[in-house]
């Protein structure tokens, strides 16, 4: 039986984007049965609505704790039966009551090597230390920031002359090459 994902994202959702498309194309065998944003007016969740795809939408400071925030999401998923949660740019770090819920169900990309250059703007600060090695980490998703355990890593040269955009735009290419894949690897393995 078809897997469900759930998408998280929190800004221009271009992986969200490249997954949706696969789905669609069937390059993804799963459905797509929720998308959550923790920006009201992110990009990505007005893909989202534009795509009509089932989504919603919290801000941790309308609830007392990340635990009372969790729970609220955990709801929603429970609703869709979701197998997997995908993280597409979610700038949140997941708390236990999300973690111990989902446990080996939550997967992120990250614009690096891990464990080289965890955490935000990634990119850029590959960029300023003119690392001629950059790539991508598909990982699952433990209580550290960018520090679970790794599923798939793929490394690329980098050859300057290159602005940042450039270089953003390379890494955005094999993300968007790999997580699809990745995804379906992931899906696989859950029972
Ligand atoms: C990607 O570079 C991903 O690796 C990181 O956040 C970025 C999200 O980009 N976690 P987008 O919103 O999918 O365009």
């Amino acid at each position: 039986m078809k897997k469900n994902i759930a998408v998280f994202a929190s800004g221009t959702g271009s992986n969200f984007l490249e997954i949706y498309n696969a789905i669609k194309k069937r390059e993804i065998d799963a459905n797509l049965v929720v998308f959550f944003s923790d920006k009201k007016n992110s990009l990505s969740i007005k893909k989202a609505r534009e795509f009509g795809i089932n989504n919603f939408t919290l801000s941790p400071k309308d609830f007392i704790d990340k635990k009372a925030f969790e729970e609220s999401i955990i709801g929603v998923l429970e609703k869709a039966n979701v197998d997997l949660i995908v993280l597409a740019g979610y700038m949140r770090i997941l708390g236990n009551t999300m973690l111990q819920k989902y446990p080996k169900r939550i997967i992120n990309i990250h614009p690096s090597l891990l464990p080289k250059y965890r955490g935000k703007d990634a990119i850029e600060r590959q960029f300023a230390d003119e690392e001629t090695e950059t790539g991508i980490t598909i990982h699952y998703v433990n209580q550290g920031i960018d520090t679970g355990e790794i599923i798939f890593q793929k490394a690329i040269k980098i050859t300057y002359p290159i602005t940042l955009d450039e270089l953003k735009q390379k890494i955005h290419s094999i993300e968007h090459t790999y997580y699809k894949q990745i995804i379906n690897q992931v899906l696989e393995d859950i029972k």
